[in-house]
């Protein structure tokens, strides 16, 4: 796929197929008038059932694509928007038009964005294991922007650095764990810190972690022949001889940890078969927090970010951890194994204390956490629990910009008695509402007066069918989201950040 930006003026246009978003007054606004008239006159007297999902009709010897752009339940009207587009970037790749003119003269700025995601989406495939590979056909999208020319050429730039990190994060994610070890990460992290500006990359070890007293992330990970890592990314950007867009610096220090389990065979609490295959995905976390980094350093966003990757396999092995073991973990407190399914919280506390030790003034963290919250949320929406009402709007707000739907869950106290052991300080398992008590015990680890997110995106980070602008696998959810939050959190304070949204 390829975006060209161009001035001029639609209806003058050499493509071989002009593209309008029909059927919702809403998108006519992003017509060009003479593009809307020629659609009109074609239109007039057709009925609405007319056009199925995608028509192609000639008007003046061009092919013209309509695309249902009927309002679905539940769809805001950006990520409509990007559906449509990638809907037609599909479809003129498969009917193998070269040049498709969008006209897009009058379309706002984010109207502009959602859809050069839309395009890039559909580019996407995951064929490495494929035997026969085929070509798609590479088709230019002329964007015809009149005044904007300028902006959208920004706009198109950031959008490319932010699909390549999408790509990479479903790249990861959809690598199967053979192909994709705890060590494997660690050379891929490696490589983009090399190859990205202002990026800095500190690896610890299983030795180095002993030696430290990070015990939850050893624990999850001794079990395995594919000994743990924990990767510490830095970058900053308010430092401006790094050539930032600064103007102004923050003092905020966001820290991103993700869950990178490899792989989770749930350890001798052993999952059911049928639950297996899709834990090659339970790194989601890690590889949306590096893509993201990797974005925000590319992009020199005015702020000082951090990643954190808690590298593991959760396996059977003579090492591994048993149900009743019980560790110290790096800020000292004492856990009781009650279950090595539940392994990801134990990770992720230890990589909660390498986020305080650095410095976060924020900390989101990131992962595949529940299947309680696959449960309640299902694979659109995904749950997070937060301390701060400032970063839980910005949340909320960043995701609905970005087209990832986020929903507030309670932090609620009732249940943390269910986290309490005979022996040890706290046990792995809650006795209610999974979830929550996931986030109750995460919050145990979590450094003092620190603002903190946890995003638990068992079920948007992976699908088991076609969904939106994803066949099968990795969504890449949540990539641009801690992108537009790093952005907004160094364009100003996290309250100017999140805007005006009431409801939380
Ligand atoms: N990785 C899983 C959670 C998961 C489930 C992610 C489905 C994606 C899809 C996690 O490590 C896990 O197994 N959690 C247990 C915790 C329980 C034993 C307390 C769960 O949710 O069942
Ligand atoms: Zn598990
Ligand atoms: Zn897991």
């Amino acid at each position: 796929m390829k975006l060209n930006i161009i001035a001029k003026e639609s209806g003058k246009s050499n493509a071989q197929a002009l593209f309008f978003v029909k059927k919702s007054v809403q998108f006519s606004a992003i017509l060009t008038e003479d593009g809307e008239k020629q659609v009109e006159s074609v239109l007039n007297g057709m009925s609405d059932g007319v056009f199925e999902d995608l028509e192609f009709l000639e008007i003046d010897g061009v092919a013209t694509i309509f695309v249902n752009a009927a309002k679905e339940r539940g769809i805001s009207s950006l990520d409509h928007l990007r559906m449509a587009a990638y809907r037609l970037a599909q479809r003129a790749s498969k009917k193998q038009i070269p040049v498709v003119s969008l006209m897009l003269a009058d379309a706002a700025p984010e109207q502009f964005k959602s859809i050069a995601h839309g395009l890039a989406y559909a580019d996407y495939k995951f064929d490495a294991y494929k035997s026969i590979k085929k070509e798609s056909f590479q088709v230019t999208f002329e964007i015809i922007a009149g005044e904007h020319t300028a902006e959208f050429k920004k706009i198109a730039e950031d959008v490319a650095v932010e699909q390549k990190a999408i790509v990479l994060a479903k790249n990861l994610i959809n690598t199967p764990a053979a192909d994709l070890t705890p060590a494997d990460f660690v050379e891929r992290a490696r490589t983009i810190a090399k190859y990205t500006d202002g990026l800095t990359i500190k690896v610890r070890d299983m030795k180095q972690l002993e030696k430290e007293g990070f015990m939850g992330h050893v624990t999850v990970g001794k079990g395995s022949s594919r000994p743990p890592f924990m990767v510490t990314l830095s970058y900053d950007g308010t430092k401006p001889a790094r050539g930032s867009r600064a103007d102004r610096t923050s003092a905020d220090h966001l820290v991103i940890v993700g869950k990178g389990l490899c792989f989770d065979t749930g350890g001798l609490c052993l999952k059911p078969p049928k639950s297996m295959p899709e834990m090659i995905s339970d790194m989601s976390g890690a590889a949306t927090t590096l893509a993201a980094i990797q974005a925000i350093a590319t992009l020199k966003i005015p702020m000082k970010v951090s990643a954190v990757l808690c590298l593991a396999e959760n396996a059977i092995g003579n090492m591994s951890v048993l149900p009743g073991d019980i560790f110290t973990a790096k800020n000292g407190k004492t856990v009781m194994v009650d279950n090595t399914d539940a392994e990801g919280r134990l990770v992720l506390s230890d990589g909660l204390a390498e986020a305080g030790l650095i410095g976060a003034t924020h900390i989101v963290d990131l992962a595949t956490l529940t299947g309680a919250m696959v449960r309640a949320l299902g694979y659109a929406v995904a749950g997070f629990f937060c301390n701060d009402d400032d970063l839980a709007r910005a949340v909320i707000n960043c995701g609905e910009d970005c087209c990832e739907k986020f929903w507030s869950m309670p932090l609620e106290e009732e249940y943390a008695d269910g986290l309490k052991d005979k022996f040890a300080d706290l046990k792995n398992t809650g006795s209610d509402a999974g979830a929550i008590s996931a986030a109750l015990f995460l919050q145990e680890f979590l450094p003092a007066d620190t603002a903190w997110a946890h995003l638990d995106i068992a079920g948007t980070a992976f699908v088991d069918k076609k969904w939106k602008y994803t066949d099968y696998g990795a969504t890449g959810f949540g990539v641009q989201t801690l992108i537009e939050l790093a952005r907004r959190m160094g364009a100003g304070s996290l309250s100017e950040a999140c805007g005006s949204y009431e409801a939380v």
